[in-house]
């Protein structure tokens, strides 16, 4: 059985959906690996480690997947004019990625159409047992780090307070909008490097663990928050009165911080608007804003996705790819989140992937099979 791993065509992409170790293992369970030259160049993996560790390389990109019966990726499949990924790949292949099927469905007809078993990891169910798995997880947690980094970067002064003999600085106010993996992590950096840490979500449960990483929760509405959250964890689009009730809470809050950033998603919409150009308006001169959901169309209502810019004397940074931007780690726990997904389908006599189709991470994740789509969520008969 082959497994293929190409390097990355989508523009702006760093990462490599293998590392050495995870090659070592799927070799290990007598499948050949394949790796196209320079798959790992930007993630500072060389050739020569996935060669070490048993894989060969291929010279391009249509030698390593052509005929490849696996085929696994960071980035959904480029399907342009000059590109098409899909029809490259055999009938019958399995493919593995961050498709974002929820939000390509014409990608997701296309994979259907060539006949490919594909799987979406972004769809991995939030269960105990699949946390290994999860990729939102470890890309998300990575991003959270970024931010703040980015934050401290950008910002025109010092995140701790520091005494001199010159006299004291006081240390930065950060506040997170949106307590999820990236901003957990996000607040943990923060804290880390001296800042002063306040943060605020929807969903319940998020106050205790703000506290318990010694930042301060901002309460808009308790009673509400009861109803904010869905059976899978994720957060629901809050209802009109909460919104107004948290634009004004957030507007006085806001005047007083020098960097805000800002995670909040939810699932399947657009990003909700939380700091609108009123609000950027009002904020201190120099202060920072990092926008990490500008892939979805942003929190804040200035944000240019892929940009930092500077509007009524605030830094907007709206990076896009976050994890991308620290591509050697980024890559390593990615590898592992599907070396996991796959370990428990491997048949080591055999040496095939046999796919329990009734566990929930293959049930939850799959998107096409036999020409069909057929995940639930895309189907309409999901949540
Ligand atoms: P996410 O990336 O979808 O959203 C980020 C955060 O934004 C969430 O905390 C959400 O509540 C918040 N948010 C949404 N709308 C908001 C608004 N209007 N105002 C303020 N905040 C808003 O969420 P993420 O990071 O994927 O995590 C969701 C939950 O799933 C967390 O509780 C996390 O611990 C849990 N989780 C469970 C896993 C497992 O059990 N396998 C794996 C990963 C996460």
């Amino acid at each position: 059985m082959k497994i293929a791993i190409p390097r990355e065509r989508m523009p702006g992409e760093t990462r490599v959906a293998a590392s050495p170790d995870m090659v070592k293992k799927l070799v290990g369970f007598g499948f050949d690996v394949v790796v196209e030259k320079g798959a790992g160049e930007d993630a500072a993996i060389p050739d020569g480690d996935f060669e070490a560790a048993g894989a060969s390389i291929a010279k391009d990109e249509a030698s390593a997947i052509g005929d490849a019966d696996v085929v696994i990726k960071v980035q959904r499949p480029v399907m342009d004019g000059r590109l098409n990924e899909v029809t490259m790949m055999k009938s019958g292949a399995v493919l593995i990625a961050h498709l974002a099927a929820l939000n390509h469905r014409e990608d997701v007809e296309a994979y259907a159409q060539a006949g490919l078993t594909s799987f979406a990891m972004e769809l991995m169910p939030r269960i105990s047992r699949a946390q290994s798995m999860d990729i939102l997880s470890s890309q998300n947690n990575l991003a959270g780090y970024k931010a703040a980094i980015d934050a401290a970067a950008e910002f025109g002064g010092s995140f701790p307070m520091m005494m001199t003999a010159g006299g004291t600085v006081p240390a930065a106010k950060v506040f997170i909008m949106g307590v999820g993996v990236a901003g957990l992590q996000a607040i943990a950096t923060a804290k880390r490097l001296g800042a002063v840490v306040t943060a605020t979500d929807v969903r319940p449960a998020t106050k205790e663990q703000v506290e318990s990483l010694g930042g301060k929760f901002v309460m808009v509405d308790e009673g509400a928050m009861k109803d904010a959250e869905t059976a899978s964890g994720y957060a629901k689009e809050m209802s009109d009165e909460f919104k107004r009730k948290q634009a004004e809470v957030v507007a006085d809050h806001l005047k007083k911080q020098d960097v805000v950033i800002t995670t909040a998603l939810i699932p399947g919409k657009p990003a909700p608007k939380l700091v609108t150009e009123e609000m950027v308006k009002s904020m201190k001169p120099g202060a920072v804003v990092v926008d990490l959901a500008a892939e979805t169309g942003g929190n804040c209502e200035l944000t240019e996705p892929g940009k930092v810019i500077v509007k009524h004397g605030i830094k907007i940074v709206g990076y896009v790819n976050v994890p991308g931007r620290l591509p050697k780690d980024a890559s390593q726990l990615y590898a592992r989140n599907v070396l996991n997904f796959l370990t428990p389908h491997v048949n080591k006599e055999q040496k095939t992937l046999a796919f329990d189709w009734e566990d929930e991470t293959v049930a939850g994740t799959v998107v096409t099979r036999d020409g069909k789509i057929v995940n639930a969520q895309l189907t309409g008969e999901g949540q």
